[in-house]
């Protein structure tokens, strides 16, 4: 079975270029331009929502110059690639915090989020300046406050409800996480939702990511067992 929802941890891009004896934001412009074959291929493969960890809550600790460049990168890849989404039915999305992303970049996400929104196929949600404990903590405030004003009773808060405060609300959780460059964690991704998703990681660096790979990952993801805590067949 196809997943119908892949998360992605675009790792390595750093490695990528220092082996090629290059600066780590030509492995960042080099995984941008990745990023667009893999979403062809995904849509290709059936997946209908591709969720990519491009910016963490925590990658602001990087250099300036690093952390300037991928914001950069950011905007001008979102502007840029908005006739190609709109000309393959991609809704782009966003989760993540707004506090603390530049007015620029912020301008160029609401564009492309308005110009995509009608668009009705494969889904790019795009997890910018996103962090798993920020969201959680925010949903947690969000829930308070209805309660406070007398929206929401304590005793309706369950995992349905929960869900409903967190960035992702109206999507289904990942089926498959996929993290390229060799490690093994999670790094603050999407802590609520990937309870029960099934992991598959390469060594490869994400510049290197093709569509072949990808294929690769989801036919692993086929042969898995998914009991979610029972017992399966
Ligand atoms: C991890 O590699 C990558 C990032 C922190 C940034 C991800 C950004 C992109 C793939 C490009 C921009 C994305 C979009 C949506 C246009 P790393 O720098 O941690 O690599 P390293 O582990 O080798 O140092």
């Amino acid at each position: 079975m196809v997943p119908k929802h892949i998360a992605i941890i675009m790792d390595g891009n750093g490695r990528w270029a220092k082996e090629r004896g290059k600066i780590r934001t030509a492995g960042h412009q080099a995984g941008a331009e990745v990023l667009k074959d893999i979403v062809k291929a995904a849509d290709n493969l059936g997946v209908k929502i591709l969720t990519v960890y491009a910016f963490s809550t925590e990658n602001w600790k990087r250099p300036k110059i690093e952390v300037d460049f991928i914001m950069q990168l950011l905007g001008t890849y979102l502007k840029k690639e908005i006739p190609e989404f709109n000309a393959n039915n991609v809704q782009v999305r966003f989760i993540g915090s707004r506090n603390g992303l530049p007015e620029s970049v912020l301008e160029e996400l609401d564009l492309v989020l308005a110009s995509t929104a009608k668009n009705t196929g494969i889904i790019l949600n795009l997890a910018i300046n996103y962090g798993g404990r920020e969201e959680i903590i925010t949903a947690t405030k969000k829930i308070v406050e209805s309660v406070q004003k007398g929206d929401l009773k304590v005793e309706d808060i369950d995992e349905k409800c929960f869900e409903n405060f967190l960035y992702t609300a109206d999507l289904p959780a990942p089926d498959l996480l996929i993290r390229t460059g060799g490690d093994f964690r999670i790094s603050n991704f999407l802590l609520w939702q990937l309870a029960y998703t099934e992991i598959w990681t390469t060594d490869t660096y994400w510049p290197d990511f093709t569509p072949e790979i990808l294929q690769t990952a989801v036919v692993e993801f086929g042969k898995r067992e998914r009991r979610f805590g029972g017992l399966g067949n």
